[in-house]
């Protein structure tokens, strides 16, 4: 199919631009084709219409979680959204992720989850056994086995409310996180910890499951049922069942080694577009 032929169709885009000082929508019309979607659009709107368009992507196959933003409002990748998905004439709206700060545009800082990845204590094993083996049930791989499909879109830290309408950055590590430490707290051979962590700075009390981060995931992680909801019993029985509490403090658990709870709080530091559009 020529390039003329595939474009027949028309589809308008309208996509935030600006930056952390302040910024508009603008509408720019593109061809459409099968099998299109709105990452290949905004690269037309680049080629076409704006040049300086700043959007962030790298693999155009759904695995490296570069492309996140909203889409008609609800966060989802630009390189697996098809335009099909809209209805035929009706504007498409594309703003940046709004709970993170803007770069430019499209772009986001995202670094501040990096930063809350960095202070979560990494996987710590015990020693092999004697025939220098590690032993592990299936039935345990198996359970974090979904975990380990996430690509670090952080869309669900986007639609989060404990973060996007409360601001939480400073004391909720987010949806991400949570699956992460239930990674590492689930893992049979891990020794170390993180439910004092969890529990203190961590945050995991400010989720009330309301599971929208499971229903933005691109991997489909079952984040809230699979992964918070069990944290959560684990912290509840370490610290508000009488019993376990005491036996916590009488002796504590024997392969994983209580951490100490750290200072230094999570901090945000520029403009969210949540704060911008307040301001606004
Ligand atoms: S289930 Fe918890 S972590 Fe997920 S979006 Fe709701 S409050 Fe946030
Ligand atoms: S859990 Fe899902 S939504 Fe969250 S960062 Fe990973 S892949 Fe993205
Ligand atoms: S460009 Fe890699 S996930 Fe979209």
């Amino acid at each position: 199919m020529s390039d003329e032929a595939k474009k027949s169709d028309k589809a308008t885009l309208r996509i935030w631009r600006g930056n952390a000082e302040g910024g508009e929508f603008k509408e720019y019309e593109v061809g459409t084709y099968p099998g299109m979607v709105v990452l290949d659009a905004i690269h037309d709107v680049q080629a076409e219409h704006a040049p300086d368009l700043a959007v962030r992507w790298n693999c155009k196959a759904g695995r490296c979680g570069s492309c996140s933003a909203e889409i008609n409002g609800k966060p989802r990748l630009l390189c697996m959204t098809r335009m099909s998905h809209f209805e035929p004439g009706q504007p498409i709206t594309v703003t940046p992720m709004k709970t993170f700060p803007i770069v430019k545009d499209l772009v986001t800082d995202v670094s501040h989850n990096f930063r809350v990845a960095k202070r979560i204590p990494p996987f710590k094993p015990r020693p092999r056994d004697a025939d220098g083996h590690w032993r592990m049930q299936q039935i345990d791989i198996d359970r974090i086995q979904e975990f380990r499909k996430c690509i670090e879109c952080f869309l669900c830290q986007d639609v989060c409310h404990v973060l996007r309408d409360h601001d939480k950055h400073d004391s909720f590590a987010g949806p991400r996180f949570m699956i992460h430490l239930a990674t590492l707290d689930m893992h049979p051979l891990d020794t170390v910890d993180r439910r004092p962590m969890m529990k203190e700075e961590l945050g995991i009390g400010y989720c009330n499951i309301t599971r929208c981060c499971t229903e933005v995931c691109p991997e489909h992680i079952t984040i809230t049922d699979n992964g918070i909801i069990p944290l959560k019993e684990r912290v509840a029985d370490d610290f508000f069942d009488p019993v376990r509490w005491l036996m916590r403090k009488i002796s504590p658990p024997a392969n994983k080694k209580s951490l100490p709870v750290l200072p230094d709080p999570i901090k945000a530091t520029t403009k969210t577009k949540k704060k911008q559009d307040a301001e606004a």
